[in-house]
This record gives structure tokens, sequence and C-alpha cells, in this order.
């Protein structure tokens, strides 16, 4: 049986899933025959909402790669049927899992291209948050962006950058650039600030607040930066950081050797979430969507 990880919440919490079938690169049978007429529901609740959400306020990548997988607003999407679209856009496929992987196998399956996708999904009572991912945000919030080849490379990338930070005692710093620009990332278009993370196109709240609320901060998006700030974990964002595009992003994880940056700010305390540095360049998310 595979060791049951650690969950990233400030509370402890019971992981739910059950890794008593999981083998050591904790994959799992997605076995969606097993699934309840009450789970399909709660898929078709959340897809319903959040899909006309995600026209106005997701990036047009995101958009285009969520039709592209033509998931089902009443059923839980089948991984095997996701694959076929996701191995001809950009060579990746997902993988079912019992829910949060240690940090080793997580870094593994990106770098072989391989999204692990948790099988089951929360309950009715839990729409709107829950502590730990399930397949709604798993396969809502990350699946259609890998259907870009830039944002995909990215993420191979990601994955290939894993065991070195974990070799330098650097997980931190390397876990906050996936937080920032995977979970909780903001995209410059012509017609104004767009979501593509994950974090916040699988909740309805943090969707529209990080978009309209005048509260939370827009920075112009330096790897350094995101590297060296906090992040909330149990709480809506204070601060985005907003690329230009995906080749940036991609451009800024591959080219980039994250060694000397390691060494320069590990040891130091990071910049708290929320706080605005002079050397920030600020987002102005006056430009709505409409
Ligand atoms: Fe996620």
């Amino acid at each position: 049986m595979a060791k049951q990880p650690l969950a990233p919440t400030h509370k402890p919490v019971t992981l739910r899933g059950d890794y008593s079938l999981a083998g050591a690169d904790y994959t799992v049978p997605q076995a969606w025959e097993s699934y309840t007429a009450a789970e399909h529901a709660v898929w078709r609740t959340l897809y319903t909402r959040q899909i006309d959400l995600i026209e106005r306020y997701a990036a047009p990548e995101f958009v285009a790669g969520a039709h592209a997988l033509n998931a089902s607003a009443e059923r839980i999407p089948r991984m095997d049927e996701t694959n076929q679209v996701l191995e001809q856009a950009t060579g990746w496929r997902v993988v079912a899992v019992p829910g949060l992987i240690p940090e080793e196998q997580f870094f593994a399956h990106l770098a072989a291209r391989r999204f692990p996708v948790t099988r089951w999904i929360r309950r009715v009572d839990e729409l709107d948050y829950l502590s730990e991912p399930d397949i709604f945000h798993d396969f809502f919030g990350h699946v259609p962006l890998l259907t870009n080849p830039m944002f995909a490379r990215f993420m191979q990338a990601y994955g290939e950058a894993g065991p070195k930070a974990i070799a330098a005692g650097a997980l931190p710093m390397l876990a906050r650039l996936y937080w920032y620009m995977v979970e909780f990332g903001l995209i410059a278009t012509p017609a104004g600030l767009r979501v593509y993370g994950s974090g916040i196109l699988s909740s309805q709240g943090e969707t529209v607040y990080s978009i309209e609320d005048p509260r939370p901060h827009r920075i112009a998006f330096d790897l350094e930066r995101v590297m060296r700030t906090a992040y909330l974990i149990d709480d809506f964002q204070r601060t985005y950081f907003v690329i230009d595009s995906f080749e940036q992003l991609f451009r800024a994880g591959y080219d980039t050797d994250f060694a000397p940056i390691y060494s320069r700010y590990g040891a130091t305390a990071p910049i708290a979430a929320g706080v605005v540095l002079p050397t920030d360049s600020l987002r102005s998310a006056a430009q709505s969507p409409t």
C-alpha cells in the first residue's frame, strides 16, 4: 500500500481517498462504472454553473481546451475518453489517483506528461469549498489547458524541476511557482485580464473575485518575485500574478536555472501575501469582461 501524503492545509485533514489500491506511482483505476447517480448530479451542478462563467472570465486558450475535451455536463468524465483528445493535442494523459500524492511521484508524473486526477467527487454539501482536490477541481480546473502546447510544455518543465528542488532543499520556493502560476494565474489579453489558474476556475466565487474585486493586487509576473511570495491556502488570494502569454511562462520555467535563485533566497523569509513592493508592476483590473 502506498504511503498517504500530507495535505497542504492549515488544519490537519483526513484524506478521504482510498489509498489501499494505489501502486508505487499512486495510480488507481478510475472505476467509472462505480460512480452513483448522486455523484454524477454533483458534477452536473458544478459543471453547469462554471461553464457559463468561464466563457466570460477564463483565458481563451482555457475555454478552447474545455470545449475540445468535449466533457459532458451530465456525467463525470471518463478519463480514457479524455486521453484520446489529450494525447492527440499535446501527448499528455490523465491518470486516476486516490487524492493528493507525495511530491516525488507528482513530479515524476508531470515530467512524463501524465496529470494525476483525483477519482472521487465532493459531496453535495461541499459544492463551494473542500480542503483537498476532487475530480471537479483536478479535471475541470487543470485538464483544459493541457491541450495548449505551450502550457503543457511548462507543466512538463515544472515536473522536471522537482527533483532538483528537493535536492536543493528548495521545495517551498518551487511550490510557490505552482501555486501562483498554475492554481491562481491570471493572463493579460487584448480584452482585459482573464483567468487561467485551476484553483480559481474551479471556484465560482474566486473566478469573479479575481477579476472584478478591487481588493487583491494583480502584479506582473516575475519569476523570482513569485518564488519568494508566501500564499494563502484557506482563503481567496490577496495577490495574483499576471502573465502576458503562456510562452512567457514556459520560457521562464524552462530557460531559467533555478539553482541561483534557491541559493540567494532559500534561507530568507518569504514576502508576505498581499504585500506590494516598490519594484512591482501592477496590472489594472479595470477592464472587466463584458
Ligand atoms: Fe490543483
